[in-house]
């Protein structure tokens, strides 16, 4: 693996302006932040960076909505640490604000998707962010996987680091390339195609890949198993996944019925009024129990419809996996999610900040994100 140039390494930063992209796409409720563990991750660089005297300029985005606003989240920061808000990117009054900065202190400019531009990687608008700082640093390892222009288009004109959480979120996932045996994986969610790249990767390093929520039941479905109003795609080559040694899929399932009742039924008892929304119970204690013979495990995705509160497939198995000996990295905003609510998070080895983009890093070895830092020729 490449060696990535961590922020954390670099002496003499007083009184230089740092860019920081930053992960802060964080879910908010009622207009405040639900889950801040995104944010709670990325305050150590920040004050890394406060505290060497530099100016801290942190840029990020937060949803799909590019009428989204980060105030929410500078209100959630300056708990932690204090930082400005400013709610533009550009203009006179952010110029201003960044000209008069002090040694030592911290802003955060607006959603960066409130344009086109951020996705559509902008020459002109990374060059104008990068045009606010001597120094970038990306500690957006969950953005990492989009070519967007605060990933890959500012380092272009700056001397480019790592930042604290993006070098712990590397050096963890990138243990995971080079896993110890029986290497267990639990997959869920939902988006099969997208997926299929890392299942066929990882039939032929993992001992045993465990597949639940929607892509579970996209395998099911292969394999010839009624799932009636299941969420299930149709997506060739599922099938022989599906009949894989490696890959173990549900025996049993919760399901709603046309009566929107629940009952647990055995995969082959599936009616056409179903809809599966959990793992059924057998299955997740069977799957946690041979967890314990596990010497690696990597869970990303929830096994069962998180969104409507079916996640006791999803628990089990993150119990299992804490009681379990095995070193354990674990993924994915909704698992991360349902692991802190049951305050179990310090009973991982590691529990990433990024869900999609540690699912890219797994297929590809790389991301964007990463070789804009690694060929960064600022530098
Ligand atoms: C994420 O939450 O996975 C990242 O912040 C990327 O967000 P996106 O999927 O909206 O690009």
């Amino acid at each position: 693996m490449s060696t990535l140039p961590s922020i954390a390494r670099v002496k003499q930063l007083k009184g230089k302006r740092v860019l920081v992209r930053a992960e802060l796409n964080v879910p908010l409720t009622h207009g405040k932040v639900s889950d801040p563990y995104r944010i709670i991750q990325t305050i150590p660089t920040i004050t890394f960076l406060k505290r060497a005297g530099a100016k801290v300029i942190v840029i990020a985005h937060i949803g799909r909505d590019p009428q989204g606003t980060l105030k929410p989240v500078a209100r959630y920061m300056n708990r932690k640490t204090a930082i400005g808000f400013v709610p533009e990117l550009f203009g006179p009054r952010v110029d201003k604000i960044i000209a008069d900065m002090k040694n030592g202190s911290a802003v955060l400019l607006e959603n960066l998707r409130g344009t086109q531009e951020e996705e559509h990687n902008d020459a002109v608008f990374a060059k104008r962010l990068a045009s606010y700082a001597d120094i970038y640093v990306d500690d957006a390892f969950g953005a990492a996987h989009r070519a967007h222009a605060s990933i890959v288009g500012i380092p272009k004109y700056l001397p480019a680091y790592a930042g604290i959480s993006f070098a712990d979120e590397y050096a963890n996932l990138s243990k995971v390339l080079d896993p110890r045996h029986p290497f267990a994986f639990i997959l869920g969610g939902a988006k099969f195609e997208t997926k299929m790249p890392l299942l066929k990767k990882y039939v032929d390093i993992a001992d045993a890949i465990y597949v639940g929520g929607a892509l579970g039941n996209t395998l099911l479905k292969a394999q010839g198993y009624e799932v009636g109003r299941s969420v299930a795609e149709d997506v060739r080559g599922a099938k022989a996944l599906a009949e894989h040694s490696r890959i173990h899929l549900p025996y049993d399932v919760l399901v709603e019925k046309r009566d929107k009742t629940t009952t647990v039924r055995l995969v082959g008892e599936i009616m056409a009024s179903d809809c599966i929304i959990d793992i059924g119970p057998e299955t997740a204690a069977y799957w946690a129990e041979e967890l314990q013979s596990a010497k690696e495990i990597l869970m990303n995705g929830p096994m069962g419809f998180y969104e409507r509160g079916y996640s006791d497939g999803t628990n089990v198995l993150l119990r299992g996996i804490a009681k379990s000996p095995a070193r354990s990295t674990i993924g994915g905003g909704d698992t991360v999610a349902l692991a802190r609510s049951l305050h179990m998070e310090k009973r991982f080895t590691f529990v990433s900040t990024a869900g999609g983009a540690m699912l890219d890093f797994l297929a590809n070895d790389t991301l964007p994100g990463v070789d804009a830092i690694v060929k960064n020729e600022r530098r």
